[in-house]
């Protein structure tokens, strides 16, 4: 119901009680019921929540986090590239597919495990690596590791230069984490050096992400070209990968990688779009540890990456950070799955934001599912018991939905769940 609909059906009402003498009788004035009935109804963001327990839903930590972080810093995990088109695309997708509901299913308890290359994990639901963590929290790739362990979560960690560099860096993210977390490497920086660093943390999986090059994130650099200056970073190395050293530094004039580009500059530097198959080979030939590609998008990239000996693929459109495709990943679903074949897992993300998006997936027959911005949200809000409550939420609508489907365990959530509209 739209704020209008919900506005007409209040002065309907108001209506029809300032002329009914019950009012009266009870001693209620038709102005005051007036009056009460007049004010206008609070929104969810009419309150920004000061404690995780306040928490409705996910979308309660977007503007938690937005009064914590520097404009610059939210715009650039909020934004989409381009027009925000695949962005938007990511959430429009979701109302494809009308979950059926049956009723007296008489399920008490849902499973929601999983298991994958071997190892259990407690839910379908796992962490997307963000890149650049120090921006929505000082400490941010160590809490969402903590975060990541009284969960039982399993978390992929972006190899940004910072992390991978630093042996220290990983050896406390892992410490944090319990176990090695999934290290994700970005696009044509997969030298055998960097293959090696990531072998030497023990990370299981080697994610390669391979959907960048298309970024045009506006609104990070609007507030950037405007002027608008963050924090006073110069003296903070933790912020030197991005903003470089210098002291006051003024990132339109300076030369460091967060320079303002405009959309010529911007626009296919280095990434992934200059990669062919013959790269996927060169690095399966590199290592052994399983190889997921995070990005696929299509049927035939997804048999593909089967071809060349790929573990695993991650349908994924960065979030509509590094595209503007206007299709959503649970579109694109389907005909990876059936480029897959059944053999390899298909994971996905982009989008997600409720138990009943991720059942979707999981009943199209994804395995498992990437949440990027909400993680940050509870991140940057509220810190690792934000990261906890993100992750808690989705996992009990997600046991809601199962639980309304007759789905007791994750194997039992069926295709015929889903019907298909428009
Ligand atoms: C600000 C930002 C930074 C990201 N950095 C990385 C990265 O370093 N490596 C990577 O593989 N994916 C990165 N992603 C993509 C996420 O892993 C994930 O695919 C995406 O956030 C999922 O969409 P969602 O944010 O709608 O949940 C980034 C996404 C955003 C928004």
């Amino acid at each position: 119901m739209t704020s209008s609909d919900k506005l007409s059906n209040r002065r309907a009402f108001l209506a029809f009680l300032a002329a009914s003498p019950v009012l009266a009788c009870a001693g209620f004035s038709s102005r005051w019921v007036e009056e009460v009935l007049a004010a206008p109804l609070p929104e969810q963001d009419a309150v920004v929540i000061k404690s995780v327990k306040e928490a409705l839903n996910i979308f309660d930590f977007e503007p938690a986090a937005r009064e914590k972080l520097s404009p610059a810093h939210y715009e650039f995990i909020t934004d989409g590239s381009f027009n925000n088109e695949t962005m938007l695309a990511n959430r429009a997708g979701f109302s494809k597919y009308e979950i059926r509901l049956r009723r007296l299913t008489g399920i008490t308890k849902v499973d929601q495990s999983i298991r994958l290359f071997g190892v259990n994990w407690d839910s379908p639901i796992f962490i997307s690596p963000i890149g650049r963590m120090n921006a929505y929290h000082p400490d941010g790739a160590m809490v969402v590791a903590r975060a990541a362990k009284t969960t039982r979560t399993l978390q992929i960690l972006s190899g940004s230069a910072i992390i991978l560099e630093s042996p220290t860096a990983m050896d406390a993210v892992n410490s944090a984490r319990g176990e090695p977390v999934w290290v994700a490497g970005l696009g044509d920086t997969l030298t055998p050096a960097v293959v090696r660093r990531i072998e030497a943390t023990g990370s299981p999986v080697l994610v390669w992400t391979i959907d960048d090059g298309g970024a045009n994130t506006i609104g990070a650099k609007s507030v950037q070209r405007a002027g608008v200056r963050d924090l006073d970073r110069g003296a903070d190395e933790r912020c030197a990968g991005c903003h470089g050293a210098l002291p006051q530094i003024s990132r339109i004039q300076s030369s460091t990688p967060m320079d303002v580009l405009g959309a010529v500059g911007a626009l296919m530097g280095e990434n992934s779009v200059k990669l062919s198959w013959d790269d996927v080979k060169r690095v399966r030939d590199m290592t052994k540890l399983k190889i997921v590609l995070k990005g696929i998008v299509t049927r035939e990239d997804a048999a593909l990456a089967v071809q060349h000996g790929i573990d695993g693929v991650i349908v994924s459109n960065h979030g509509g950070h590094e595209d503007a495709s206007g299709r959503g990943t649970i579109e694109c679903l389907p005909e990876v799955l059936q480029g897959a074949a059944g053999k390899i897992p298909v994971l996905i993300d982009s989008g997600f934001r409720s138990g009943a998006d991720v059942f979707k997936a999981l009943a199209l027959g994804a395995t498992a599912v990437g949440i990027g911005r909400p993680h940050i949200w509870g991140l940057a809000s509220f810190g690792q018991e934000g990261v906890e409550t993100v992750i808690e939420i989705l996992r009990r609508e997600l046991q809601v939905m199962m639980a309304q489907t007759g789905a007791g365990s994750i194997a039992k959530i069926r295709r015929d769940s889903l019907v298909s509209v428009g």
